[in-house]
């Protein structure tokens, strides 16, 4: 166990960690510290007004963040949550990837809300998800079910396909590109017949493990020169050099909120790699996704749940999964907790809150504050665990390492707490929430030696303790 710090309900106001940084020019990162889903939106749109610019730095229509609003759900998948702060510039930023035809569905469905739009600015070097990417997504994981290797269990949302082209750069589109229709005509005549001929290739190695129905599709760069006029008659008036926005923007001190979208263990360095996606997720990636200098970020807020989910394939230590009891529990969580993604509607799978994992989360990102989420969901149990640490099969202790084959080896240790009972999600102050309850959260705080600045005991604006 790491030292000790002051329990919450004994530190100072001083002592959270998420300082608002009007004026400074320095910038706050909200990152996820488990596989998603942690609520990060919630975090974003509560510390919104402290910042002039929010800015998203990764990842693509994969993440889905919601927000409830006046009792209202918003879900957002590529537009930074800052969006429903009016008039707060809303950044996409150059290290995103961005499927057109989604933007605008989520535009039109917040206009339709009555949620001004006007602020968003879309970084000219994001990279743009075309048809081909989402065809090969669904490709690839049909390859890899085929030939017995576990699915990544991707979102098909297109994003490691199109991060593949941005590194590979010959087939590669961005957002730029559609406002210049002559240099994008020259992309789309060499890059159609040679995705074409890619996802022709696929499918015919597929052969009999795809579907009877299976639709092959045809692209025309003629069509698809037609779509991205629209795009670009839609979208044109939000693309531009975010990058020097930024940075003219913090010159001029302004602060700026770097929202993190998917989470660290699913980093494409840091993550339980090969079950990642394909970004920087962690607030390493934050630098590079907005093109803001590293020094320029002065608080990193981790965001985690008070128990552990994930979507997708890869192994998850503390799963509660195998039997009965283990399996009701889960449910119970899922359904008490929503647990069902945002942006597939799949169930998540769920387990006990690890704190080895988030351990290393908190390390890597170097996070002056956490964000404790969903506490309420937890509530109604006699007993709690938390995994503490992993052992071997010979029962040596072993480290965290980001790692798929490595992490199928470990089996969790826990440490039991008392649940609590009752109703806790009108609770707005530390000091009224169940000394059970405060045991469990003062533990976490210690555990990874960072001071708890937010406790969330609900999905409304309102129900977000401010730990003081
Ligand atoms: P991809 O990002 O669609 O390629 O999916 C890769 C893995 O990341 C899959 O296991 C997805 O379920 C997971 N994933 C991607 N984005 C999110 C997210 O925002 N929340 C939770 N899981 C995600």
């Amino acid at each position: 166990m790491p030292a000790a710090s002051s329990s919450i309900a004994s530190r100072s106001p001083a002592a959270a960690h998420h300082t608002p940084r009007a004026g400074t020019g320095l910038a706050t990162a909200v990152v996820g510290l488990q596989w998603g889903d942690e609520g990060k939106g919630k975090i974003v749109d509560a510390i919104a007004p402290k910042h002039d610019i929010v800015a998203r730095y990764n990842g693509g229509a994969n993440a889905g963040h919601s927000v409830v609003v006046a009792g209202e759900r918003f879900a957002l998948h590529l537009i930074p949550a800052g969006i429903l702060h009016k008039g707060k510039p809303a950044v996409v930023g150059c290290g995103t990837v961005i499927d057109p035809d989604w933007i605008l569905k989520e535009i039109d469905g917040l206009a339709a809300r009555g949620v001004d739009c006007s602020g968003l600015l879309l970084s000219d070097r994001a990279h743009v998800v075309m048809p081909w990417h989402k065809d090969e997504d669904e490709l690839r994981e049909r390859w890899l079910a085929k030939t017995s290797v576990e699915p990544i269990g991707t979102t098909k949302r297109g994003i490691g396909p199109c991060y593949a082209d941005k590194v590979q750069r010959g087939t590669a589109i961005r957002m730029g590109d559609l406002l210049r229709p002559d240099v994008l005509a020259g992309k789309l005549a060499s890059t159609v017949p040679f995705k074409q001929a890619i996802i022709g290739a696929m499918a015919a190695a597929l052969g009999p493990a795809l579907p009877a129905d299976y639709a092959m599709p045809q692209y025309s760069a003629q069509a698809l020169a037609e779509h991205c006029a629209i795009w670009q008659a839609r979208l044109g008036k939000y693309i531009t050099d975010t990058t020097q926005f930024l940075l003219d923007a913090q010159d001029a001190g302004k602060s700026i909120l770097l929202e993190g979208a998917n989470a660290t263990l699913l980093d494409v360095d840091h993550g339980t790699y090969p079950y990642v996606t394909s970004s920087s997720t962690s607030s390493l990636g934050a630098p590079a996704g907005t093109g803001l200098p590293l020094a320029s970020v002065g608080a990193v807020l981790g965001v985690m749940k008070s128990y552990s989910t994930r979507v997708g394939g890869g192994v998850m230590p503390t799963e509660l999964i195998g039997n009965p009891a283990d399996e009701a529990l889960a449910q119970t969580i899922r359904t008490r907790g929503r647990e069902f993604g945002t942006t597939t509607g799949r169930p998540r799978r769920v387990g006990w809150l690890d704190l080895v994992a988030v351990r290393y989360s908190v390390r890597l990102n170097g996070c002056t504050g956490l964000c404790l989420m969903l506490l309420d969901v937890l509530e109604g149990h006699q007993s709690l665990r938390i995994c503490t640490g992993y052992r071997a099969s010979d029962g040596s202790p072993l480290p965290f390492v980001p790692d798929a084959n490595w992490l199928s080896a470990v089996t969790a240790e826990y440490q039991d707490f008392a649940g609590w009972q009752g109703d806790i999600s009108g609770v707005r102050s530390m000091s009224d929430l169940p000394t059970a309850a405060r045991r469990y959260i003062d533990f976490i705080e210690e555990y990874l030696a960072t001071p708890i600045s937010m406790v969330s005991i609900g999905p409304g604006r309102e129900q977000l303790i401010e730990v003081k």
